[in-house]
């Protein structure tokens, strides 16, 4: 791994992505909205800043040239398939064999095995319909990023969040294939280590073709999960 793009630089999800990858001697291209470009005024002098909304094909044709990685935040706003435009030009364009890496939540379903509670589904339920009335989000459009990100033979990840918090990093994250497992049950995962993932799992080839569901590895469940004799926290699927 030598170049990296980051698809959605300036959030904050991204902005933990530009510091890791630097941590690591990549050499970094952020991709990120024109008005949000001062939000990278940190890192200005260290990354290569391509404006623009990262649906934009010929943006995303750009910046991910000669990249050996791409880390793509896939966010669903507005109502214009903003993530599955993103994830599409993604992976029309990234370089052959690069490693692909994308994010989203837990709400999106692998294989069918995953198992939700009533009261998640409801509540993705009652997001999606009121954020698409508003015109404000559109939930669904990341379910159609994950299908295609699926159907496709590139040598992809995509990571799916817990929900978020801020705080010092904690290391590396537990995974497991399906949302359900008790290992995941805290549910709570520090968002700079959700990075940390994004871009250990660009050099982790076992994660080729996963959705890993992630967890903070201090969590109450990850290490009852540990002490049970599961596997090690960071090191995968129990
Ligand atoms: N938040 C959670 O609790 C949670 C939980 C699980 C998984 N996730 C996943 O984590 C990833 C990051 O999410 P996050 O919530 O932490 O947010 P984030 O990192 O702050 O990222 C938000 C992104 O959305 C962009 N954005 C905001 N408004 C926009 C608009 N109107 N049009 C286009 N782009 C817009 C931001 O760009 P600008 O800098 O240009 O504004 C930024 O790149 C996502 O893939 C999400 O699905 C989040």
């Amino acid at each position: 791994m030598r170049k990296v793009c980051v698809i959605g630089a300036s959030g904050k999800l991204g902005r933990y992505m530009v510091g890791h990858a630097l941590d690591r001697g990549y050499e970094v291209v952020g991709v990120c909205r024109e008005r949000s470009v001062p939000k990278l005024a940190d890192f200005a002098d260290r990354i290569t800043v391509v404006p623009g909304d990262t649906n934009d094909r010929e943006v995303v044709r750009r910046a991910v040239a000669g990249c050996d990685g791409v880390l793509t935040v896939l966010v669903p706003w507005g109502v214009r398939q903003y993530s599955s435009g993103t994830a599409q030009a993604v992976l029309d364009f990234a370089e052959p064999g690069a490693r692909l890496v994308f994010s989203c939540g837990w709400h999106v379903a692998r294989d069918g095995r995953d198992r939700y509670t009533r009261r998640f589904r409801a509540t993705v339920r009652v997001v999606t319909v009121l954020a698409r009335l508003l015109r404000a989000v559109e939930v669904d459009d990341q379910v159609e990023a994950a299908r295609r990100i699926f159907a496709s033979d590139r040598r992809w990840t995509l990571v799916r969040g817990s929900d978020l918090e801020e705080g010092e990093s904690q290391g590396l994250p537990v995974w497991s294939r399906h949302v359900g497992d008790p290992v995941l049950a805290s549910n709570l995962t520090r968002r700079v280590d959700f990075a940390l993932f994004m871009v250990a799992a660009l050099t982790d080839d076992t994660l080729v073709g996963e959705a890993p569901a992630i967890v903070g590895r201090l969590t109450p469940s990850a290490l009852a999960h540990a002490a049970d004799g599961g596997s090690p926290a960071g090191h995968g699927a129990p």
